[in-house]
């Protein structure tokens, strides 16, 4: 017989007819009138199915009442309503299998709470629990709904090179990739011999697909990447991780405008589908981790994002009266207090702040007429700040070649992405949208560590 999904048992009108589910247990009750009920997960959604198991079964002395939560079974059996409320179908078993037992001394899963700090330490199991049962189908929604929206609009999905030779933030946050043999590095005139290295070069894992998608632009039109990315930063914070997913856009003959455009559309409709499409486990988020987390999701779907340049910005913080950690003086960085204050207390919904000053931004950034700014961008969301980062990006090539300088960097390693500027230049932008932050935002988790199957921050690569 062939096995059915719990989210498709639930949904059955089949009654009467017979079933096989398999999935591992959340938990058994047994009733004096001498059977049990077991609430049974798979993974496919939320909820459990409830199986009736009758004390009459063969093996019901001997195996079922051994079933503690996180053992695995299979259930065949007859799809009937259910008496009780909480579900309207149940599954009466006539026969059950037991794939594993599990020991209920160690297994800590589903007998208390257990701290989300405590479930990173056991990161290969937490899946099992409700909270990471229901991130984990939320993150895969985001996913398909990333896809949907740029193959829509007829974008182009690019596999930009996870190993490369160039730092595209020019911040110097890189891990390093090396064949070479730790105790007995080749030194030449005092320094390392990188071009004895695996890719006769110095190698890094990438911090961002943009320089190589930029080429894709520049052909394609239209493309999209989405891929891990490596940032060496020594930040501790809940927002931080050293491996983190990316999706990166970016348009040919297209500006800052239509950048911005673009972000908005694009963090509308993974809102709408998650909303449309996830209900239950948005439901339990609601209840469990951020009550007000559904009204946010529809406010920020329903409104027009603000747009207010860097400088108005930094006006409205020195106006505000508030006492912020940073200073908040006119070239300053926008620290993560200041862009939450912009998005939740002045204007309460989604900020695009724009045009930053150049000197705090990367060298690729399009310079502004009035010589100080650069036509970047940062999309601003409640309890986050800054979850896309992105720009138009500078298209003429002396001024690109003088902001490599002004960066201290050599122009050689470059030469393929200025040979863009040389051949057929065009103006084109694109942003950044980091995948975790955006789970975190639409799921109300507080830490990104708990939206990741397994994270990787400072001194922690466990798994
Ligand atoms: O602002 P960032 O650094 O922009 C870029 O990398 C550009 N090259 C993107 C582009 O224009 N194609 O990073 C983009 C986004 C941030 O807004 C943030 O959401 C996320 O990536 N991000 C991180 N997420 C988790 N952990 C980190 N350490 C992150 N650093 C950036
Ligand atoms: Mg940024």
């Amino acid at each position: 017989m062939k096995r059915s999904y719990i989210v498709d048992v639930l949904n059955s009108k089949d009654i009467d007819k017979e079933v096989l589910v398999k999935g591992w247990v959340r938990t058994r009750r047994d009733s004096k009138g001498g059977f049990s009920f077991i609430a049974l997960n798979d993974g496919s959604c939320f909820n459990n199915l409830q199986i009736v198991v009758d004390g009459d079964l063969d093996n019901y002395q001997k195996d079922i009442l051994k079933l503690h939560p996180g053992s695995s079974i299979a259930v065949k059996g007859t799809l009937v309503k259910s008496q009780g409320g909480g579900q309207s179908v149940e599954v009466k078993a006539d026969e059950v299998k037991v794939y594993g037992h599990c020991d209920p001394e160690e297994y800590v899963i589903g007998k208390q709470r257990v701290s989300f700090e405590r479930l990173r330490e056991i990161a290969h199991l937490r899946v099992r629990t409700n909270t990471f049962g229901a991130v984990t189908r939320v993150r895969n929604k985001l996913a398909k709904a990333t896809h949907d929206f740029f193959q829509e609009r007829g974008f182009f999905y690019i596999n930009t090179p996870i190993i490369t030779a160039s730092d595209c933030e020019g911040a110097g946050e890189m891990f390093r990739v090396t064949t070479l043999d730790h105790a007995a590095v080749p030194i030449n005139e005092d320094d390392v011999d990188y071009s004895q290295d695996f890719f006769g070069k110095e190698s890094f894992l990438t911090v961002s697909g943009q320089l190589a998608l930029e080429c894709y632009a520049c052909g394609l039109g239209n493309v999209y990447t989405f891929g891990p990315t490596f940032r060496a930063e020594n930040s501790n914070t809940s927002r931080h991780l050293s491996e983190f997913w990316m999706i990166e856009p970016e348009m040919a003959f297209a500006d800052l405008d239509d950048d911005a455009d673009l972000a908005e559309d694009y963090i509308k409709y993974l809102i709408t589908t998650v909303l449309d499409e996830c209900a239950e486990d948005m439901e339990f988020f609601s209840k469990h981790i951020d009550k007000t987390i559904q009204e946010t999701l529809i406010h920020v779907k329903e409104s027009k994002f603000v747009r207010l340049s860097y400088t108005e910005a930094i006006d409205i913080l020195n106006k505000s009266g508030q006492k912020f950690e940073f200073e908040t003086n006119w070239g300053n960085d926008l620290q993560t207090e200041h862009e939450r204050f912009l998005t939740e207390k002045e204007f309460k919904k989604p900020v695009i702040v724009t045009d930053y000053p150049r000197e705090i931004k990367a060298f690729y950034m399009k310079q502004n007429d009035d010589g100080k700014t650069a036509a970047a961008m940062d999309v601003l969301v409640p309890k986050i700040g800054e979850i896309i980062g992105g720009s138009q990006r500078e298209d003429d090539l002396q001024k690109l070649d003088a902001r490599i300088k002004d960066h201290g960097m050599d122009l050689e390693p470059y030469w393929w992405y200025r040979d863009l500027r040389k051949f057929g230049s065009v103006p084109h932008a694109g942003f950044g949208l980091g995948f975790e932050r955006l789970v975190q935002f639409v799921t109300g988790m507080d830490n990104i560590r708990d939206v990741i199957p397994f994270p990787r921050t400072p001194k922690s690569a466990e798994f």
